[in-house]
């Protein structure tokens, strides 16, 4: 009796997850709970065993990408063509009439008419939740300035759980650019839900904002800050390497001041714990030395993969076909 009104709960908690995700935008990692993240990352193995399904058959869904990208935007737009659905859109501000001076709100109730779900990046933090609340359709942050990707985090969970065969209890290291990078911020936040050990490594200038270690403070985590990466590289289940953006810097003195802070090398992985892997959002520029890639500890390319799983899920999940 009692194990089927826990199973009845949990069905019922399921469904309205379910209810929950439909029709809503996805603007910050802050959007979802831990048991909507854990929703996409079983979503997204079911994809990873069997991606290719007829499920955006009819669906057209608008790319708009007002800044560069490789992965997220080539990884979404392989989702949705393996789905069968159809793209449409721009890769950069200058081929659209932004050019021309037009608003984002225009161009949102725009392109609202020609689709059924946007994907947008923009240089400025907040652009997301502005198209989200002129839009009819939902929208998903591609990633906003350097304020939040919660795409990426999603496939950063389920990368380090399919490495790690779990996301409690973990020993993250995040090395870099901890300050402006959107990548840190929306994974940092969502670790914050797995009782996460947090070694931060960064420059003085670039350390991880009190916004963001506010919510490790909340949830009464232990962080540790270090300038040094080879006094981080013993204690940790995951690096976490990411650039340090030039683009992001208003004073080009203080790039160049801090730009060739940290490299990981192949040698510096010599007496590392044996189930570390090592993530980087990509692109690279020097911070990863290519003599790791061939390491059994590399996984950045195997997680950019990663993206298309979790962004099929994400997207069947939102428009209420998953
Ligand atoms: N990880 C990431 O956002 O890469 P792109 O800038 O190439 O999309």
């Amino acid at each position: 009796m009692l194990v089927g009104v826990v199973f009845f709960v949990f069905l019922i908690n399921f469904i309205n997850a379910i209810d929950r995700m439909k029709n809503r935008s996805l603007i910050s990692i802050n959007d979802y709970t831990t048991e909507e993240y854990l929703r996409i990352l079983d979503t997204a193995e079911d994809f990873e065993a069997n991606p290719r399904q007829s499920l955006l058959n009819g669906y057209v869904i608008a790319s708009l990408f007002f800044e560069p990208s490789t992965r997220t935007r080539l990884s979404f737009e392989s989702a949705i063509s393996q789905l069968g659905g159809k793209i449409v859109g721009f890769s950069s501000s200058a081929s659209s009439s932004v050019q021309k001076g037009e608003s984002l709100k225009d161009t949102i109730l725009t392109v609202n008419n020609y689709c059924d779900l946007i994907v947008m990046r923009h240089p400025l933090e907040g652009s997301a939740r502005y198209a989200s609340e002129v839009a009819d359709v939902p929208i998903i942050n591609a990633g906003d300035g350097s304020n939040q990707h919660p795409t990426q985090c999603l496939l950063d969970l389920y990368s380090i759980r399919k490495t790690q065969g779990k996301l409690d209890n973990l020993n993250v290291a995040f090395v870099g650019d901890l300050k402006y990078g959107r990548t840190v911020h929306s994974l940092a936040i969502a670790l914050s839900g797995f009782n996460t050990t947090y070694h931060l490594v960064s420059p003085v200038e670039l350390k991880l904002p009190s916004a963001v270690k506010h919510y490790i403070k909340e949830k009464d985590l232990t962080y540790h800050q270090y300038t040094d990466l080879e006094e981080a590289l013993p204690h940790v289940d995951i690096v976490y390497m990411t650039r340090i953006q030039r683009e992001r810097f208003s004073d080009p003195m203080e790039y160049e001041r801090v730009k060739n802070s940290y490299v990981l090398t192949r040698n510096l992985l010599k007496d590392v714990k044996q189930n570390l892997k090592v993530l980087h959002p990509l692109p690279r520029v020097n911070e990863i030395s290519e003599d790791v890639d061939d390491t059994p500890q590399a996984y950045y390319f195997t997680q950019a993969l990663n993206g298309v799983y979790v962004r099929m899920a994400l997207l069947t999940t939102i428009l209420g076909i998953k």
